[in-house]
């Protein structure tokens, strides 16, 4: 990134500044994209404050911080010798049309007779890899059945007997990858996480090792946010993370592109790197992608949209998609092996 060469330490300053920076009605209104925090004279008008500050808005929320730090980072524009780019991205030996991918959701189908794979289809439809989360195996058979390169992200299970057959179920069902979400073992309250009456537990690095090793398919860690994980991962032999604090599970997580340029400097190309967590637009994918991720997934932005069927999620999808190439021209990135992190700046609001 530009202006700011950081040194580990430095980088947390910087970080911290940015964040210390933030105007505490802001990020309570949940507005940051439009008022600016700290602008001299007087604080803009803000809504009739509520009943107690945890009632209208839990104080810490990850997503505030995280779309904070989005609107921190702006690029600088370069017109010269540029050209219109191409958006394919090439990930584990398959070509596909975008760095955009849905993320791994589950429990869709309240929204839609069959949610989960309205959401695949439309990332069929837009050759773009799909991911799924928590779910039962014929709704992965159905969801790999729609022709989408799905990436199965298997919970934390106590039992790892249960871990060992859903990644051989994932494997013969011809999933793409397969992973597992590492930051749902515990339920924050000093306990482990029960999720739909199943019992969770954190895993070990031996134990990353021998799932990884269970399976012929790039093995894929979600929940990643230190270098402290991201180094773990790396010595389980692990293909790639996703830097996710999994839509906020834990108050004052930081943001994932806050934690990307240190995991990058780290895994040095070893690992894929994937971001999630409140990507909007094409402009959001681009931070994460200038920044040092391989790609980007885009969860509930898009969940809105299942209900409403295939055409409105792909609609979305490639609109994103054509906005990021939008920022690509601008900004003179002609190919996904192109980006340049000194194109980002980091700016106080
Ligand atoms: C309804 C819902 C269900 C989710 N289920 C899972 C899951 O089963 N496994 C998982 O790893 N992440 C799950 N997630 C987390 C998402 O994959 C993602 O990390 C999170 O929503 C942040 O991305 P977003 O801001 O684009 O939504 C779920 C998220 C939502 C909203």
């Amino acid at each position: 990134m530009k202006d700011i060469k950081l040194s580990r330490r430095a980088f947390v300053k910087a970080s911290s500044a940015s964040l210390a920076a933030l105007s505490l009605p802001t990020i309570l209104s949940g507005r940051t994209n439009e008022s600016p925090a700290s602008v001299p004279g007087p604080a803009p008008a803000q809504p009739a404050p509520p009943d107690s500050i945890a009632n209208a808005w839990e104080a810490g929320s990850a997503d505030s911080f995280t779309r904070y730090y989005f609107d921190t980072l702006m690029v600088e524009t370069r017109y010269m010798d540029a050209d219109l780019p191409s958006t394919k991205l090439e990930l584990f030996g398959q070509t596909f049309d975008t760095p955009i991918m849905t993320a791994a959701l589950s429990h869709q189908n309240n929204r839609n007779v069959k949610g989960m794979v309205v959401y695949a289809q439309a990332a069929a439809n837009c050759n773009a890899v799909h991911w799924m989360g928590m779910g039962e195996d014929q709704e992965l058979e159905e969801i790999v059945a729609t022709g989408a390169k799905t990436v199965k992200i298997v919970k934390p299970h106590e039992n790892n007997d249960e871990v060992f057959r859903k990644i051989r179920h994932a494997e013969s069902v011809g999933c793409f990858a397969v992973g597992m979400d590492i930051d749902h073992p515990f339920n924050g309250r000093g306990g482990y996480d029960v999720v739909y009456g199943l019992p969770m537990k954190p895993k070990s690095t031996e134990e990353m090792k021998s799932f990884v090793k269970a399976t012929r398919l790039p093995f894929i860690v979600k929940g990643v946010l230190s270098v402290h994980d991201a180094r773990r991962c790396m010595e389980a032999g692990v293909a790639g993370i996703v830097l996710s604090h999994h839509g906020g599970r834990v108050k004052y997580s930081i943001p994932p592109l806050m934690a990307l340029e240190q995991i990058a400097d780290v895994v040095k190309g070893k690992m894929k790197i994937f971001v999630d967590c409140g990507i909007v637009s094409g402009m959001d994918a681009y931070k994460c992608l200038a920044l040092g991720a391989d790609a980007v997934s885009v969860g509930r932005h898009l969940m809105p949209l299942i209900s409403q069927g295939v055409e409105q999620v792909e609609r979305r999808m490639k609109a994103m998609t054509a906005e990021l190439a939008g920022v690509m021209s601008a900004t003179g990135v002609k190919s996904l092996k192109d980006f340049d992190p000194t194109v980002i700046h980091r700016t106080i609001l």
